[in-house]
């Protein structure tokens, strides 16, 4: 095994939650997030969503730093460097392969965003309005070759960033992009609870439907989408953490970056469930949700043609800044294990991920007919990586941190010393935690 590279450290603390905002913000906070909730029932997929942020995703993320900053290695070499010869040498690669399967469809949603930009600043996106945005979309995603276009020059905007090594500027450049992208949101959340029917929407997303507790399936995707929003489960973090210097307060920062995250899905949903109900849509309408509700209530917005190229810019910037962590950390292995170049292993590992992503790309198009196990391509990648590769990958982190790691180093490591906070993060890493991910990920394999 090489020795740890020389170390880059974050050069302030708000640098650092800065970066890992720019990571954990992105599509999961909007697309996703509104795509889940609405095939999930509303109110009571949000409250279990909250939780296991709170109980599985943030000692997750902590934990994930910790290993980083402690090991100073990359995400695969970070546990056999504590536990060498071993099996735990290996098990750092689930993530890298989750997030190769995130970026393949991830990269495509991308890419129906930069269309939208490009469809909102031309004016075409405001003359589709006569035949609804159902229409729109569905025309657009139809047209065999071009979600492929816009999936493949987001790709390329990526790799160029990742390969010249100027992810510093993206960080700069995402500190003002995302308070603004948060601005519009909140924006258009006031506007949306305006239109007259709005307040069934609010009701869906805050009145809970008891019942639904007894799906199993709710469960599921509950925890893929804690572990997909705030970016847990792939290893991101155990780079972003091996940057980190021995002082920051690494708790106070990933509780921030959590409650950074959540309020901005929860505000996104605001925006997009009033204007679903009150402009007639289908909440389960899937992916495409967000899409088809978000340039109606633009239409509804005065000023809403200007502000929304905009808003499709700052949603693409948001994309790429979360687009770029995945690719970096799935080419760094390439960089350590083939002593590749920056520029070399972002090129090719994204070339192979626009391959991967092809099918996807074309999941609604010329590939509708093809379903895996009953849902879209894309569908289907986007749920067996977040609901069973993430949660695999942070069971893995769990009883690592939790059990192999000797207990004080993993507390001190985390900056939580022998206090209540200490123990009951350890407690949570040893027992609910990988209880809880093993009982849904049994159920979602069907072995349970
Ligand atoms: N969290 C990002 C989003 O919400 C996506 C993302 C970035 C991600 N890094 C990740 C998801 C690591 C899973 C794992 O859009």
């Amino acid at each position: 095994m090489s020795e740890p590279r020389q170390h880059e450290q974050w050069g302030s603390n708000l640098g650092f939650v800065l970066a890992t905002i720019g990571s954990a913000v992105g599509l999961g906070n909007i697309w996703r997030f509104a795509y889940v909730t609405g095939e999930n029932g509303g109110a009571v997929f949000l409250l279990v969503y909250l939780a296991f942020v709170l109980v599985i995703g943030l000692p997750l993320m902590i934990a994930e730093l910790s290993l980083g900053r402690t090991t100073r290695r990359d995400p695969v070499q970070a546990f056999g460097s504590l536990a060498p010869g071993g099996a735990w040498a290996h098990v750092g690669w689930v993530g890298v392969v989750a997030a190769v399967a995130i970026l393949s469809f991830y990269s495509v949603i991308a890419g129906w965003a930069l269309k939208y930009f490009v469809g909102a600043a031309g004016g075409t996106l405001w003359e589709a309005a006569g035949g609804g945005y159902g229409a729109y979309f569905d025309g657009f995603i139809a047209a065999s070759g071009e979600p492929i276009v816009w999936q493949g020059l987001m790709l390329l905007l990526a790799a160029l960033v990742v390969g010249g090594g100027v992810n510093q500027g993206i960080e700069r450049a995402s500190s003002w992009l995302m308070p603004m992208l948060a601005a519009i949101v909140l924006g258009l959340a006031v506007v949306a609870l305006t239109l007259p029917g709005s307040a069934e929407g609010v009701a869906f997303l805050f009145r809970p439907d008891w019942s639904a507790l007894a799906k199993p399936g709710l469960y599921i995707a509950a925890l893929g989408q804690a572990f997909f929003s705030l970016g847990v489960g792939m290893a991101v973090f155990i780079a972003y953490g091996s940057y980190l210097s021995p002082t920051t307060r690494l708790p106070v920062g990933a509780a921030t970056v959590a409650l950074g995250d959540t309020t901005f899905a929860i505000v996104a949903g605001l925006a997009i469930f009033p204007a679903v109900f009150a402009l007639g849509g289908d909440p389960a309408a899937g992916p495409q949700l967000a899409f088809i509700t978000i340039p109606q209530i633009l239409l509804e917005t005065p000023g809403g043609r200007i502000v929304g190229p905009v808003f499709f810019f700052l949603l693409s910037a948001a994309a790429l800044t979360s687009m770029v962590s995945l690719l970096d950390a799935a080419s760094a292995v390439a960089r350590h294990r083939l002593g590749w170049s920056r520029r070399r292993a972002a090129t090719l590992v994204a070339l192979a991920i626009f391959a991967l992503g092809t099918p996807s790309a074309l999941s609604y198009g010329v590939l509708a007919g093809v379903s895996l196990g009953g849902a879209p391509i894309l569908d289907a990648v986007d749920a067996a990586a977040s609901n069973v590769a993430l949660p695999l990958a942070g069971l893995i982190v769990a009883l690592f941190v939790g059990w192999r790691v000797p207990r004080l180093q993993a507390v001190s490591g985390a900056g939580l010393g022998r206090g209540t906070a200490g123990r009951v993060w350890l407690w949570l890493l040893r027992v609910p935690v990988p209880l809880a991910i093993a009982l849904i990920l049994l159920h979602s394999l069907g072995w349970l």
